[in-house]
């Protein structure tokens, strides 16, 4: 017997030892009223729970923002993207019976035709539920745009050349194995698994230096008067969407500029902030350019990018000193 044969015999006798039965596992697919937790696909994805209940889709029924804007979940029309049943609907998701306050939850992107859906092939051993292999929808922008309609949109609309996905930025690549084991045995059922390519489920805004090219920014123009420096300061986004972007939850974009001497000492700072609302975000591949007066000593400018929302959340998502020519 080779090994492939040997460890599947040991793995059902160790199964067999189980005090639950496979079927016990029937429930992961019962969804209607009710529907299993996000934390029971989590005891075998553990990894990708944990992820999860960090996210905002985590958050997305009981964020204090949504909750008061929706009359405490009064606005029925409101409701829909933000605990929806399935993704597999035509136009936006309707609203779920069960488990609501799971927001955008594992079965809402996995769940059709009695199977969990993904994107890649089974090479487990035992497939506690039945599994479909959907990987084209799964491994493209169409898939968050089923909510994110306005983001998409500007997507759509943005240079098509190297364009990345939604999932490239907002789902970090990670090689692993779909599940992990928590037990002897479920680490044997694990070990049959082959790792991959997957991704995190962290849906994070990606600020770690892993997207290159966020924004550029560019110094033109320069006046050198006597009483002061003109320049302009010209920022590019390199993003497939807006900056900001975002159809919900009021979001602005705070461009900072400080002008530095020879050796580096703040001298002066210009500020401007811009409102999706007003219609004044950074376009994809559109140059914008912020006029400013420096002192005359300024020798480089540094530009400072921060994005924030009502709900408090501020980002930082680009630094950089521009040295004047
Ligand atoms: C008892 C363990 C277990 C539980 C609980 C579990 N899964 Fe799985 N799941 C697996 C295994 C094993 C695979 C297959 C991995 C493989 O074939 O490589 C899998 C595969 C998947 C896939 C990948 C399908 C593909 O083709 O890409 C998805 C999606 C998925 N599960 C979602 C869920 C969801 C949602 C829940 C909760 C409702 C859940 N699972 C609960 C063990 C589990
Ligand atoms: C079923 C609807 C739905 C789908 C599909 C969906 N999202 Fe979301 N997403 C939401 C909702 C609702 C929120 C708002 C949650 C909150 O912040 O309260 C959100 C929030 C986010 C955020 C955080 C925005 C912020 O304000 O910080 C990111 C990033 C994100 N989604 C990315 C994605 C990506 C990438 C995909 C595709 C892989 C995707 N989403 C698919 C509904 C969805
Ligand atoms: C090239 C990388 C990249 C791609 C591709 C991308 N994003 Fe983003 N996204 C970012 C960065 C960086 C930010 C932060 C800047 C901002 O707010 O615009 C962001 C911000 C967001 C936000 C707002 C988060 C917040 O807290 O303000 C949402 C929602 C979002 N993206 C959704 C999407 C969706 C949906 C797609 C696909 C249609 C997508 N993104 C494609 C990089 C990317
Ligand atoms: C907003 C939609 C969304 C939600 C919510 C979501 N997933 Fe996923 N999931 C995806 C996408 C997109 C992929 C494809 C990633 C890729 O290309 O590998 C994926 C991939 C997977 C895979 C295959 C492994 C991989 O990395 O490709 C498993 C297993 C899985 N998800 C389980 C879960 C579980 C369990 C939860 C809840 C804890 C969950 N997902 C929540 C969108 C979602
Ligand atoms: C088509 C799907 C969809 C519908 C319908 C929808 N939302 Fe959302 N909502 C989203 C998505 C996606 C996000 C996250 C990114 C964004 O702002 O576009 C979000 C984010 C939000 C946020 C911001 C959460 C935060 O980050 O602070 C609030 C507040 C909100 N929605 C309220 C509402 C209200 C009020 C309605 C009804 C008028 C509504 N939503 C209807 C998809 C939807």
């Amino acid at each position: 017997m080779t090994w492939r044969t040997t460890l599947p015999l040991l793995a059902v006798s160790a199964l067999a030892s189980l005090p639950v039965a496979c079927s016990s596992f029937d429930f992961l697919t019962e969804v209607g009223t009710t529907q299993p937790s996000a934390a029971d696909c989590g005891g075998c994805h553990v990894e990708i729970f944990e992820e999860f209940q960090s996210s905002a889709h985590a958050a997305a029924w009981t964020r204090a923002g949504f909750v008061a804007a929706t009359a405490e979940h009064e606005i029925t029309d409101c409701l829909g993207c933000h605990a929806p049943a399935s993704i597999y609907v035509d136009g936006p998701p309707t609203l779920r019976e069960a488990r609501r306050e799971e927001g955008v939850t594992c079965l809402s992107c996995h769940f059709d035709a009695g199977a969990m859906v993904g994107p890649i092939d089974s090479s487990a051993l035992v497939d506690p539920h039945p599994v479909l292999v959907g990987r084209a929808l799964y491994r493209t922008s169409e898939l968050c745009g089923k909510c994110h309609e306005g983001t998409y949109r500007e997507w759509r609309a943005a240079p098509a050349a190297g364009r990345m996905t939604c999932q490239d930025c907002h789902m970090g690549r990670v090689v692993r194995t779909a599940t992990q084991g928590t037990s002897a045995v479920s680490d044997v059922l694990v070990s049959f698994e082959e790792p991959f390519e997957g991704r995190r489920h962290t849906f994070h805004v990606p600020i770690d230096g892993t997207i290159e090219h966020v924004l550029t920014a560019d110094i033109c123009s320069v006046e050198h008067g006597e009483e002061a420096l003109r320049c302009n300061v010209i920022l590019t986004n390199g993003l497939p969407h807006l900056i900001p972007t975002g159809d919900f939850g009021f979001r602005w974009v705070k461009v900072a500029m400080h002008a530095l001497s020879p050796s580096d000492v703040p001298l002066a700072t210009a500020e401007t902030s811009l409102f999706k609302e007003l219609g004044d975000a950074l376009v994809p591949g559109v140059p914008r350019s912020f006029p400013v007066e420096f002192p005359p000593a300024t020798a480089s400018v540094r530009v400072r990018v921060t994005t924030g929302s009502r709900s408090g959340a501020r980002t930082t998502i680009f630094e950089q000193v521009v040295p004047i020519q």
